[in-house]
């Protein structure tokens, strides 16, 4: 019992160690010193490649504009590429939980990865923001206070082009997509917006993803012979399609419109085989805003390329992300008005400035866009302030 007092040295030491940590202790901003950890869950690999890297320098781009700091805290990013292969993202998502343990997740692209970062996010209460992935789920069952989207819910661009291909006369559709949740849900919100308008879709053709082996449903289409055709695909994959329906003749012969991922990041790729298509996105590139304008310009000259939409998502994930932490002084453990300050954001985005829903998925228009040259253009807004009807969603 006396031992300690014994020992004057070990006492002193005792004393400053208990000072010191006292000091830290008692410290305003203890938190202050370190950065906060945010990681990006993003395909770097495959078809979805592009989309991953325009993500990231669209939210790295945010950032440098706060001057590299979120609510006075500087970031530290911890990066896995997800290869879009929805078998390894609970693995992929553990990576950045509990082993990096970060901030944030900022993912992904693919819907079904996406799903599975969700169930993951919702486990482990992680602060997550999609800056793409448009699986319904997300805003429907799966959603929770924690899990933010900034782009849109897959059946939304679906259903604009379904509207307006009934509107411009079309009787019979052809869909084709990949087999997974993006496509499925977004030739579905097509389907349901094109019947609505008096049409009908006379054949829903699917291939595994991310395969792009067209020729045998470029055959079937042209011998089925149907007012229009609505594809869903992106990436690596919306060029070669858009590229093989022009070369098998079809383009002259039977629209072909898409969401506007058929089109979007793929314009330099594609040529003239994308030259007049119609789609409809929540993004067009020569939106006329101070905002679009500004951003375009900033992200040119950071990357030597134009933006395209998933540039734009990944910037607004960041300014979402800003709006939480500024509320908070970037103190991310006080994270009810964390999350009630990125609900109730009004982001001042390149879209146009948009408001969360109660599902915390964005409130927009979505335009219909014409390809010209090296661009989608806005030729007119097929759905105004249109909201996810977050069926199934509790929180
Ligand atoms: C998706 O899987 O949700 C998706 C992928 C690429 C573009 C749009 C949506």
């Amino acid at each position: 019992m006396t031992r300690n007092r014994s020992n004057p040295r070990r006492g002193r030491v005792l004393a400053a160690a208990l000072a010191a940590a006292t000091l830290a202790l008692s410290a305003p901003h203890a938190f202050a010193q370190d950065k906060v950890k945010v990681g990006l869950m993003l395909p770097y690999t495959g078809t979805f490649a592009a989309l991953g890297n325009a993500i990231t320098n669209g939210f790295k781009l945010a950032v440098a504009e706060q001057g590299g700091k979120l609510g006075g805290r500087e970031i530290e990013y911890f990066t896995v590429d997800d290869e879009s292969d929805p078998a390894k993202a609970p693995e992929n998502a553990n990576k950045l939980i509990k082993r990096d343990k970060v901030d944030v997740i900022v993912g992904t692209v693919h819907s079904g990865v996406a799903m599975a970062l969700a169930k993951a996010a919702r486990d482990n209460n992680s602060l997550l923001i999609i800056p793409n992935a448009g699986a319904d789920e997300i805003t429907g069952p799966l959603c929770a206070p924690n899990i933010f989207r900034t782009s849109f819910s897959n059946s939304q661009p679906g259903y604009a082009m379904g509207k307006v291909a009934a509107e411009r006369g079309h009787k019979t559709a052809v869909t084709l997509t990949w087999n997974y949740a993006a496509g499925s849900q977004s030739t579905g919100g097509f389907k349901e917006a094109f019947e609505k308008g008096g049409g009908k879709v006379v054949k829903e053709l699917t291939l595994p993803f991310p395969n792009v082996e067209f020729q045998a449903f470029l055959t079937e289409i042209a011998a089925l012979k149907p007012d229009a055709v609505y594809v869903f695909f992106a990436g690596g994959g919306a060029v070669k399609f858009v590229k093989d329906y022009d070369a098998a003749g079809l383009k002259k012969s039977i629209p072909l419109y898409g969401p506007g991922f058929l089109t979007d990041g793929t314009l330099e790729a594609q040529g003239d085989s994308a030259q007049g298509l119609l789609t409809t996105l929540h993004y067009a590139d020569q939106l006329d805003n101070p905002k679009n304008n500004a951003f375009r310009a900033a992200y040119k000259a950071a990357y030597k390329v134009e933006p395209d939409v998933y540039a734009m998502q990944g910037y607004d994930s960041g300014q979402l992300l800003a709006a939480g932490l500024k509320a908070v002084g970037g103190d991310v453990g006080k994270r009810d008005a964390l999350i009630k300050a990125m609900q109730t954001a009004k982001i001042d985005s390149p879209r146009g400035p948009f408001t969360l829903s109660k599902a915390n998925n964005p409130v927009q228009d979505f335009y219909l866009r014409r390809v010209e040259g090296k661009e989608n253009k806005a030729i007119g807004i097929a759905i105004k302030n249109y909201a996810d009807p977050a069926i199934g969603c509790k929180m």
